[in-house]
């Protein structure tokens, strides 16, 4: 069979590619990453690699990239051999067919003609020969089809009439001579059936548009012409026996048949029936349905393929395989449709890779396979019985709410490193995300976040700041109760950070003469972010407010996404005005971090941006602290909510659980763990059944479905060990289950914050107790934190040195001086010392 295009596109077996380059120079294709558009299925890209400095690494590395076959000279074809290429691949190209290697023996031949030529002697054994025309002159559609029925292809150049080739070899019975034509999607699934004809091949083949011959019409049906149901053709193969073509087209919607469906062998099934269902869930999903929210919550849609992944490792019959590979495909389809990425994309993939020589040798991230040991430790010791029941996909998993359970006596150390990890984050990706509306905010203002707030809270904002004094009609929305509840836990927090803030001077004489000072004063202007989201949260502007107004904060800058008339919170504003804030901007995300880092026509400029967030909110952060036009200082990374409880057998397992879940409902990556201390086998059965009627009970056991599935117990054998493995996790926030749970204190070395005892729960602490509920998370607890009045000061040192002081210290200075090579600063010290000790002075 033969093949061209603009510039001799070979064709091989019974192939034919459109709209393609093939027989590209390596240099073309080695700048490319690989070779795939609109090559599906790869069969047809040949490249040449005839160039003086081509090496086999340049062969394999186009392989590698998806190409075919790859032609090379002799010598190459010698050296492919020796380092052990596919030689079914490596076409070796010889100017006459005594050329061709028999040792080692070369199974495809590139012989280039100069002469017409339709006869050829014997051919080497079993050599599959390509024969290319250096000029079109030489070359006609009888002479290609002599080829074909010695199955020797060709290659010619330039504008070749290739419909009428193809036409010439091929076979019909038919009275009409029409051709027997099978359409198939990208997938290869059948659409339906229809006829060419020399003169609609040439249609298709120089437009690459989908055309057929019709019979009842006696001629050219361009297939969607009035129907608007188009069709790209970018592959023609020729069967076997030559009396059939098989189209392989990408089909625009409703499809192929003219009874408006897709396919002409009714609705589909399988991969290609799921990616058709979420195609057109993605376009108009019934608000609020479950797939309308995994498109729309990336974190909900990513711990289902986590937890799918999970689950498919853990099956084991047949059935229970198939059925979590099933689910494992739908969550991995709504994470490509909802990309844009279809499934002939995820084919082509496949089919790329199966044409690399060079293999990945395919082991595992560092980390991953002591996890698997110890999951698979872990499951040895569960009884069957207790094996999840296999789930159908959409509808999320109705498997009991319950923790894993790991015995900290039979781990291994990096089975215990490995439960000291917390999720690990694409930061790339959200960084290349958030990256451009920072740039956006930067360049255009007040604009921007007119537009990101349009675009991502879906609120028309008539102007981006609300200024202090705040209306009054907002504050009057405020219940009393809620109010009064406000005012109580305020005059608390107020109390509590007041009493850490110390304005008195810290004053050390180091040396006689000689006296230090360090003094607090205020950072000037602060942010203060208060996510929205799915909670109101008066809260957080409290706990980020009250310290910075107790810290004497001059310019207090709140940011909080608007509600959908564009207002803010009204319980926001109520707190905003108790701490005398300067402006509320309405705005979430990372627009509204970089509207107070950069400072718009309208949002004043801060310092220092403290306050929770999600990834976003926290990227936005980290990469403006490193932003020198926006000069800002931050709080502490952040990553999700974290709880560890530490329980004994004497402690309440209603308790425990509840206080669990109340942080598991923070949202599907909230980490929970309980370090249970020697627990007898009732006690733990009486943990897991109160989580599942606990949480099954919630309004957001969807989430907590989730966040406890990736949770779990760790049974150890004292109160040590409990302790040990506490300070190494460093949680966010630590609840002591204990009897005397006070006397552990002193143990404790990393925490966020600690909740001593059963009367103390995570809840207290996050809205009143007084403590901040801004926390150190993902471990930071080492090193950071909370948020305290401290947060919004800074300090300064002063030191003052008499003649005397100087006199004792200045010979010490002189020296360390002198060893630094920094002469000038030796001589500030000695041109005084000169003097003083002359007495001049
Ligand atoms: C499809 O069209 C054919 C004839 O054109 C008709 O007989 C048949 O009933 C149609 N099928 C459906 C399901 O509409
Ligand atoms: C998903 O998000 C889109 C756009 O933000 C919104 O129009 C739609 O209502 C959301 N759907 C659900 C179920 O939340
Ligand atoms: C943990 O393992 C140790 C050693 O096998 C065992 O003595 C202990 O009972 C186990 N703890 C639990 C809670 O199963
Ligand atoms: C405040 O700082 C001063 C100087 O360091 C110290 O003497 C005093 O005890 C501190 N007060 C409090 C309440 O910490
Ligand atoms: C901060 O800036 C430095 C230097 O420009 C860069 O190497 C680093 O990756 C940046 N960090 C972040 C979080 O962007
Ligand atoms: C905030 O929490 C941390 C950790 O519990 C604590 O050290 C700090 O004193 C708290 N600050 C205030 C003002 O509550």
């Amino acid at each position: 069979m033969y093949i061209s295009s603009s510039n001799s596109v070979p064709c091989v077996g019974s192939v034919l590619v459109l709209a393609a380059p093939a027989l590209v120079p390596s240099k073309n294709i080695a700048a490319t990453e690989h070779v795939a558009s609109g090559v599906r299925g790869g069969h047809g890209v040949w490249a040449t690699c005839e160039s003086p400095e081509d090496t086999t690494e340049t062969v394999s590395s186009l392989f590698d990239r998806g190409v075919s076959v790859v032609v090379v000279s002799v010598s190459l074809f010698g050296a492919c051999a020796s380092a052990g290429l596919p030689l079914d691949r490596v076409c070796v190209r010889v100017d006459s067919l005594g050329d061709i290697p028999s040792q080692p023996r070369a199974q495809v031949a590139l012989l280039d003609l100069d002469q017409a030529t339709t006869a050829f002697g014997p051919l080497p054994n079993k050599v599959k020969l390509v024969v290319r025309f250096r000029q079109a002159v030489n070359v006609n559609v009888a002479t290609v089809a002599a080829l074909d029925l010695q199955n020797i292809d060709v290659v010619v150049p330039g504008d070749f009439d290739r419909a009428a080739c193809l036409a010439a070899m091929l076979n019909t019975d038919r009275p009409d001579g029409f051709f027997a034509t099978a359409v198939a999607d990208p997938c290869g699934v059948a659409l339906g059936f229809a006829f060419s004809s020399k003169a609609s091949l040439e249609h298709v083949m120089t437009t690459a548009q989908g055309a057929y011959q019709s019979r009842s019409r006696k001629g050219l049906w361009i297939k969607g012409l009035t129907s608007g149901a188009v069709q790209r053709v970018y592959r023609i193969d020729r069967d076997c026996d030559g009396d059939c073509l098989r189209f392989t087209v990408e089909q625009a919607d409703p499809g192929f048949c003219h009874n408006n469906t897709r396919t002409c062998f009714g609705p589909d099934s399988g991969l290609t029936a799921l990616e058709a269902t979420l195609r057109s869930r993605k376009a108009k999903a019934p608000a609020g349905s479950y797939t309308a929210r995994l498109f729309n919550d990336t974190t909900l849609l990513h711990a289902k393929i986590r937890e799918e992944a999970g689950e498919l490792c853990d099956a084991s019959t047949k059935d229970e395989i198939a059925s979590e590979a099933a689910d494992l495909f739908y969550f991995a389809m709504v994470k490509a449709v909802a990309a844009g990425v279809t499934l002939a994309d995820i084919e082509e993939h496949l089919d790329r890779r199966a044409k690399k020589v060079t293999r990945r040798a395919g082991d595992a991230k560092p980390g991953a396979i002591e996890r698997e040991v110890a999951l698979a430790a872990e499951k040895a010791k569960a009884s069957p019985s207790t094996t999840t029941p296999a789930t159908p996909a959409p509808t999320p998993a109705k498997v009991a709410i319950k923790m894993k359970v790991h015995n900290h006596t039979t781990l291994s150390t990096p089975q215990k490193t490995a439960l000291l990890q917390r999720p690990i984050y694409d930061l790339a990706e959200i960084t290349s995300r958030v990256k451009p509306i920072i740039e956006s905010v930067q360049q255009s203002g007040d604009k921007a976040i007119i537009d990101l707030t349009a675009k991502f809270d879906r609120v028309e904002l008539s102007s981006t700041v609300l200024n202090a004094p705040f209306p009054q009609s907002l504050i009057d929305q405020v219940d009393p109760k809620v109010k009064s509840a406000i005012d109580t836990a305020f005059e608390n927090i107020r109390k509590f950070h007041a009493a850490q803030l110390n304005t008195s001077t810290l004053t050390v004489e180091t040396m006689p003469g000689v006296v230090c000072t360090r003094f607090s004063r205020p950072i000037e202007r602060v942010g203060l972010y208060v996510p929205g989201g799915t909670a109101i949260l008066p809260s957080t502007t409290m706990m980020l407010g009250v310290p910075a107004m107790v810290a004497g904060c001059s310019e207090i800058v709140v940011a909080s996404p608007p509600r959908k008339d564009g207002t803010p919170v009204p319980e926001v504003v109520y707190v905003a005005n108790k701490i005398g804030a300067k402006a509320i901007v309405l705005a979430g995300g990372a627009q509204a971090v970089a509207a107070m880092a950069y400072g718009t026509a309208s949002v004043p400029k801060v310092d220092k941006i403290v306050g929770p967030g999600n990834q976003y909110v926290t990227a936005a952060k980290m990469l403006l602290q490193n932003d020198t036009k926006a000069m800002i200082s931050i709080d502490m990374p952040a990553g999700p909510s974290e709880l560890l409880v530490i329980c004994d057998n004497n402690a309440n397992p209603a308790y425990i659980v509840s206080d669990l879940l109340s942080q598991a409902e923070h949202g599907t990556d909230s980490q929970v763990i309980l370090v249970a201390i020697d627990p007898t086998p009732d006690f733990l059965a009486r943990l897991q059944q109160e989580l599942h009627t606990q949480g099954e009970a919630l309004p957001r056991s969807d989430i907590v479905r989730v966040s406890i599935g990736h949770s779990y117990i760790l049974t150890v054998p004292d109160r040590k060990t409990a302790l040990e493995f506490s300070n190494q996790y460093a949680p966010e926030h630590l609840i002591l289950h204990i009897s005397e749970p006070a006397s552990v204190l002193p143990d404790i070395i990393n925490a966020g914050s600690v909740f001593v005892g059963p009367w103390s729960p995570e809840s207290l602490g996050d809205y009143a107790s007084g403590t901040n509920h801004t926390l150190p998370t993902y471990g930071y607890a080492r090193m950071y934190s909370g948020v305290n009045t401290d947060t919004f000061v800074k300090y300064l040192t002063s030191q003052e040195v008499t003649k005397f002081g100087l006199d004792l210290l200045g010979d010490a200075v002189v020296t360390l001086a002198e060893v630094e090579g920094l002469e000038a600063h030796r001589n500030a010290v000695a041109i005084r010392l000169k003097d003083i000790r002359a007495g001049r002075v």
